[in-house]
C-alpha cells in the first residue's frame, strides 16, 4: 500500500513463506473481522529462497511449513507426495531443495493460469476451509497456519475421500503435524462461512479423491455443513 505500490523483493526465511506466501502476489493484513481481509495482488520483482536458512528454524516452524508442502503433493503431484513420504521431520533436509523447488513450481503454474484467484488458484486452498475455521476458533493464537491446514486436509479427506485418509494422516504424523481436531464440527462450521448473514451462499472447498488431483467443489454453505456433520 505504501506510495500506492512500490517494487519489492521477497527473501522468505521460513519454509511456509518460501513455498507459499512469498510467491504469487497476495499481499494483505488481518483485521478484526478476519485474516487477510484487506489487501491486493502485487507481484514481487524477485523471490530469493535459500534453503540453508531453513536449517536455523525451530522444528515446530519447519513442521508448520510441511503442512503447505504436503498440500502441494496432495493437489498436484503424487511424486512429490511420495518424496515426502520417504522422509520425516528429522531427515527432510535431505530432500529440501528438490521439495521446495517442486512446491514453488506448482504454485507458479497455478498462479500463471489464474493470478487473481477466480478459478484454478482456489485449489491452493486445500485444507484451508476447515484450517481457517480452526485458526478463527482459536482466535489466531495457539495453532499455527500450517498446523491448521494439516488438520483441515485430514478432516475433509477423512470425511469425503476416506480411502486416502490413512496415507495422508501417516505423512502428517511423520512431520509432527496434527491430523484432526477435538473441536465439535458444529462449533467450527460457523467459522467456515465468510458471509455469516447469508448461509444460502455458495462455498468453495477443495477435495482430493486421488493424490495429485485436487478439485474445486462449489456448493451452498448449508450443503457443506450437512456433508461435514453427516
Ligand atoms: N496461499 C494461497 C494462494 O496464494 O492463493
Amino acid at each position: 500500500s505504501y506510495l500506492r505500490g512500490v517494487e519489492f523483493v521477497q527473501i522468505p526465511t521460513t519454509l511456509l513463506a518460501q513455498v507459499d506466501s512469498s510467491v504469487g502476489g497476495k499481499t494483505a493484513i488481518d483485521i478484526t473481522g478476519g485474516k487477510n481481509l484487506v489487501g491486493a495482488f502485487k507481484q514481487p520483482a524477485l523471490v530469493i529462497c535459500d534453503s540453508d536458512i531453513l536449517k536455523t528454524l525451530k522444528p515446530e516452524t519447519l513442521a508448520e511449513g510441511m503442512g503447505e508442502c504436503i498440500k502441494y503433493g496432495m493437489i498436484r503431484d503424487e511424486r512429490l507426495f511420495e518424496l515426502m513420504e520417504s522422509r520425516d521431520l528429522d531427515t527432510v533436509d535431505e530432500i529440501m531443495d528438490e521439495m521446495v523447488y517442486a512446491c514453488i513450481d506448482i504454485k507458479r503454474i497455478v498462479v500463471e493460469h489464474d493470478e487473481f484467484d477466480r478459478g484454478e488458484r482456489m485449489v491452493l486452498n486445500f485444507g484451508h476451509t476447515l484450517g481457517h475455521a480452526l485458526e478463527g476458533w482459536h482466535n489466531y493464537k495457539g495453532i499455527a497456519h500450517g498446523e491448521a491446514v494439516a488438520a483441515g486436509m485430514c478432516m475433509i479427506t477423512d470425511r469425503l475421500a476416506p480411502q486416502l485418509g490413512d496415507r495422508l494422516r501417516k505423512v502428517c504424523k511423520a512431520y509432527k503435524l496434527p491430523t484432526g481436531s477435538d473441536i465439535p464440527m458444529s462449533e467450527l462450521l460457523p467459522f467456515c462461512s465468510k458471509d455469516k448473514k447469508n448461509e444460502a451462499k455458495d462455498i468453495n472447498y477443495i477435495i482430493c479423491n486421488e493424490i495429485g488431483k485436487g478439485e474445486i467443489v462449489k456448493v451452498p454453505f448449508t450443503e457443506f455443513c450437512r456433508l461435514m456433520e453427516g
